[in-house]
């Protein structure tokens, strides 16, 4: 592997003890596209412990010769690579019912046999509705119980982590039966991300940006997450879903109180999410009794071109229903009652079959108090406006004004950029990689806590059951390849301002 000077002899990384990994829903998607290939990556970088196993649990009927198998077309592996075959020696099948207590009997005797002292990451790749069932079923059979600091045993949930507030409280509820909150690992793959993690650099490890982001300096914040994709293969989940409950109650919250928060006093798990819980806590209520929901505005996608093919609507996709009204785009106008942001609006939005994949955060600027150099130009000044790329071109963009050359003074905006790629060189990690990594070691910095999973769904549900209760069950429609609703339109530029064109 070629090492990047840029990275050599930065920090010395933490190493996960002794562990396994037991992954309920073993033969399912999640797996196969995300765990697997992050857990061999993660072997080929010698970043898993010498003591490590998997023991994938599913219904499916196969021995560890057939999970191993899913594993070298997960990843396509050269037959003849070492790291490969001595990682497949790590892979471990037990076929079962998740709801058959014979199954955590025999998971007890492997753990207290050959994973004798290992840590134990329990992984919940199964759907929402098990849940339940496969936590009960590891407290009665004494699984979660950890004698040691070495033979720690925590528990990773897969998001949706409920669908309302009421359901989300539920599952907190009956995780703290039978796991302490340091134990519990509510993913949220967007903090797994490069340069979200490297917001909080930005932002805390910088002495120049913080004395002005605030609301003497900034006049608003844009939060984007694009998607080309539409609803795919996923409409059982995600016709009950729709997009504020799948991309805003979890990433793009997560998005915004990592733009919002105040400086932690340490880069410790509870520092950061206390001060990440103090900005989702200022958040001002998405419905209110004068205006109802009218800073949510959502849209269903209709056919259309995307990426030069065409695209058929959201009602035609394979399982949705023919009158759906879920949602598929969200914008919103969102506000914090916080003597940081008081008055600075924060516009988010999301949608699938947009022209572009792209997530980003802007930070528009004021303009300078004073024009002094109208006579010199007709158009006003563009305002500063500082870009966090956060995928697919990982990096930080600024824009300024600048002189053009030339002997006459006019300006023109400049930008200034700094990419991943070609800084450190291509190989960002995969969120996934990180978030395991760090939940073998122990740091739940990077996962969403108890109460934010909580006081999100709060803001969030209220709107559903407004949406509920519309008498007109309807949805406005926007063309597939455009960017959203004429109502998203509206919602910024009632305030004055627009959406960034991507
Ligand atoms: C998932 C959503 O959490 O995030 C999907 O369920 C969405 O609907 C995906 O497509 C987007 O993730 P990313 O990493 O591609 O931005």
């Amino acid at each position: 592997m070629d090492v990047n000077p840029l990275r050599d002899g930065l920090r010395i990384e933490p190493s996960p003890g002794p562990t396994t990994i037991v992954i309920f829903g073993a033969s399912g998607d999640l797996t196969r596209r995300k765990l697997l290939p992050a857990l061999y990556r993660l072997s080929v970088e010698q970043r898993l412990p010498p003591r490590f196993s998997v023991i994938g649990i599913a219904r499916t009927p196969m021995d560890d010769e057939g999970f191993r198998g899913q594993f070298r077309e997960a990843v396509s592996v050269d037959r003849q690579s070492e790291v490969a075959t001595s990682f497949e020696r790590c892979l471990h099948y037990m076929p079962g019912e998740l709801d058959d207590p014979a199954v955590y009997a025999r998971l007890c005797d492997q753990i207290q046999g050959d994973a004798h002292g290992n840590g134990v990451l329990f992984y919940l790749a199964i759907p929402p509705a098990a849940y339940s069932t496969v936590i009960e079923r590891l407290g009665a059979a004494g699984l979660t119980h950890q004698k040691t600091p070495r033979d720690w045993r925590r528990i990773i949930v897969e998001k949706p982590f409920g669908s309302d507030l009421g359901s989300a409280t539920a599952l907190n509820a009956l995780l703290h039966q039978y796991f302490d909150e340091s134990q519990v690992y509510r993913i949220d793959h967007y903090l797994g991300k490069e340069t979200v993690q490297n917001l909080l650099v930005f932002r805390f490890g910088n002495g120049m940006f913080e004395p002005i982001w605030n609301r003497r300096y900034i006049d608003h914040v844009q939060i984007t997450a694009a998607e080309t994709v539409g609803v795919e293969t996923r409409a059982s989940y995600y016709e009950n879903a729709g997009a504020l409950r799948d991309m805003v109650q979890n990433h793009l919250m997560q998005l915004l109180t990592l733009v919002a928060m105040e400086p932690p006093i340490a880069f410790t798990a509870d520092s950061v999410r206390d001060r990440k819980m103090d900005a989702l806590l200022s958040v001002q209520p998405l419905v209110n009794r004068k205006l109802g929901t009218s800073s949510v505005v959502r849209a269903q996608y209709a056919a259309g071109w995307v990426d030069g093919h065409e695209v058929p609507g959201y009602r035609s996709e394979p399982g949705v229903a023919q009158s759906s009204v879920t949602e598929t785009f969200v914008g919103l106008r969102v506000q914090l009652d916080s003597w940081r942001w008081a008055g600075v609006p924060f516009y988010l939005r999301t949608g699938k079959r947009l022209p572009k994949r792209t997530t980003e955060i802007a930070i528009q600027f004021k303009r300078p108090p004073l024009e002094i150099f109208k006579r010199a130009t007709s158009a006003s000044v563009a305002p500063n406006l500082l870009i966090i790329n956060v995928q697919p071109d990982e990096g930080i963009s600024l824009r300024f004004e600048a002189k053009l050359p030339g002997t006459r003074m006019q300006l023109s905006p400049v930008m200034m950029n700094f990419r991943y790629g070609s800084t450190f060189g291509g190989d960002v990690p995969e969120a996934y990689e990180t978030l395991l990594l760090d939940a073998m070691i122990g740091d739940s910095t990077l996962f969403a806590r108890h109460d934010f999973a909580e006081t999100s769904w709060g803001l969030i549900s209220p709107v559903h059951d407004a949406w509920g209760e519309a008498v007109a069950r309807s949805i406005p429609q926007y063309e597939a390849g455009e960017w959203g609703p004429a109502e998203a339109g509206r919602l910024i530029e009632g305030d004055g301002r627009r959406w960034r064109t991507l």
